[in-house]
C-alpha cells in the first residue's frame, strides 16, 4: 500500500468516528455507543494495524504515527463520550428543580400506633409509663395475682417456662406488683409491652404479641373511677358518638371483674356492634397486699388489653400473622 493510500483510510476512518460520536445524542445508551465504536476500532482500525507491514519501510514511521494519533482520536472521543453521558448528559436528564424523592424512612408498626394513641389519651389522664422484665418469676406473673396454685393458665400449655421459676410472661399483670412495691400511692400507670404463650400462630392468635396494662390506686378509689376513666379513654380513642358497656368477667387479681365492650365498625358491611376491648376491675386485696399494701386503706382499678386486635378492627386487618411478616408493602401503607 501507498503511504498516501494509508493516510487516506486513516483520514477517513477519523472522520467516520467523528460523525458517529456526533450522531450519538444524550439518549443513547452508553452501551450502544461503545458497541458502535467498538464495531469500528475492531473492523477498520485492526485492518488499518495489519497494513502498516504492507508499507515500504521508509513510510512505516509516517504511517505509525498517523495509527496512533488515529487510535488516541477514538479512545479520546469514546471518553469524551463516557464522560457527557455521565455528567453532562446526565446532567441535561435531571431536573435541578424538581422537588426531591422523599426517602423510604420506615414508619411506624400499627400495633406501637395505637399503643402510643392510647398511651397519648391517658397521659392526659395523669398516666405515666410504667415497665416491667418480659422474663418473669411464678410469683410475679401468678402468685401475686391470686392465682390459686392449680391455676389452669399456669400449666405448661399456656406458659412459656424458661426454668423451674421462670417463666415468659403471659400477661403484663405482673407490672401492676413490681409498681406497687415500688411507688406508694397514689399510682397511676400504664404498661405497654410484650407477652407470651403457648398458642398456635394462626389468623387470631400469636404466640407472642402486646398488651397494655393500666393501673390506679389511691385512697378512696371506687368502680366509678373506673367505668368513668376507661368510658372516657373509648370516647376519646373511638369517638365521642361511640357507646361503651360493662359486663362481669372473671380475673384472680380483680374483684369484681369487668370487660368493656365497645361498639365498634368493623368494615365489613354489617356497621356497629359490640366488641370486647378489655378486661378490667377492682384490685384484689390479696394483690395490694401481696405488694406490701394495706388493703383497708387502699383501693384500685387496673385493665389490660391488647393493642393488637385493637389495631385489626381500626385498621381493617383480618388475619395477625400480618403484623408480624415485616412486609414492607403491608407496612408501608401506615406511614405518615
Ligand atoms: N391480665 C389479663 C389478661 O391477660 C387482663 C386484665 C388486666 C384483666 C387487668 C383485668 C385487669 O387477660
Amino acid at each position: 500500500m501507498q503511504l498516501s493510500d494509508y493516510l487516506a483510510q486513516a483520514d477517513a476512518l477519523a472522520h467516520d468516528a467523528r460523525t458517529l460520536l456526533d450522531a450519538l445524542d444524550q439518549a443513547t445508551r452508553l452501551d450502544d455507543a461503545k458497541g458502535q465504536l467498538n464495531a469500528l476500532k475492531d473492523e477498520r482500525l485492526v485492518a488499518l494495524q495489519g497494513a502498516l507491514r504492507s508499507l515500504a519501510a521508509e513510510d512505516r514511521r509516517a504511517a505509525g504515527i498517523a495509527f496512533n494519533t488515529l487510535k488516541t482520536t477514538i479512545q479520546e472521543s469514546l471518553d469524551a463520550f463516557v464522560a457527557r453521558q455521565s455528567a453532562g448528559g446526565e446532567g441535561q436528564r435531571f431536573d435541578a428543580t424538581m422537588p426531591a424523592r422523599r426517602g423510604w424512612q420506615g414508619s411506624l408498626h400499627p400495633v406501637t400506633l395505637v399503643i402510643d394513641e392510647i398511651c397519648d389519651i391517658f397521659r392526659e389522664l395523669g398516666f405515666t409509663i410504667a415497665l416491667g422484665p418480659e422474663a418473669e418469676t411464678e410469683r410475679y406473673n401468678f402468685g401475686a395475682l391470686n392465682f390459686p396454685p392449680d391455676h389452669p393458665a399456669m400449666e405448661l400449655h399456656d406458659t412459656l417456662y424458661l426454668g423451674d421459676d421462670t417463666l415468659l410472661r403471659t400477661h403484663t399483670s405482673p407490672v401492676q406488683v413490681r409498681t406497687l412495691q415500688q411507688f406508694a400511692p397514689p399510682v397511676r400507670v400504664l404498661a405497654p409491652g410484650q407477652v407470651y404463650r403457648r398458642d398456635f400462630f394462626d389468623a387470631t392468635h400469636a404466640p407472642a404479641f402486646m398488651q397494655l396494662e393500666g393501673l390506679a390506686v389511691d385512697e378512696g378509689i371506687s368502680f366509678v373511677d373506673l367505668k368513668a376513666t376507661l368510658a372516657e379513654f373509648a370516647r376519646r380513642f373511638y369517638g365521642a358518638s361511640r357507646r361503651v358497656r360493662f359486663g362481669p368477667s372473671y380475673f384472680p387479681f380483680v374483684e369484681p371483674g369487668a370487660q368493656m365492650d365497645v361498639e365498634v365498625d368493623l368494615n365489613d358491611g354489617k356497621g356497629l356492634r359490640w366488641v370486647e376491648i378489655l378486661g378490667c376491675g377492682m384490685v384484689h386485696p390479696n394483690v395490694l397486699e401481696a405488694a406490701g399494701l394495706d388493703s383497708e386503706r387502699f383501693t384500685g382499678w387496673a385493665f389490660g388489653m391488647g393493642p393488637a386486635r385493637i389495631a385489626m378492627s381500626r385498621y381493617d386487618i383480618h388475619d395477625i400473622r400480618q403484623l408480624y411478616d415485616s412486609d414492607v408493602r403491608f407496612l408501608e401503607q401506615f406511614a405518615r
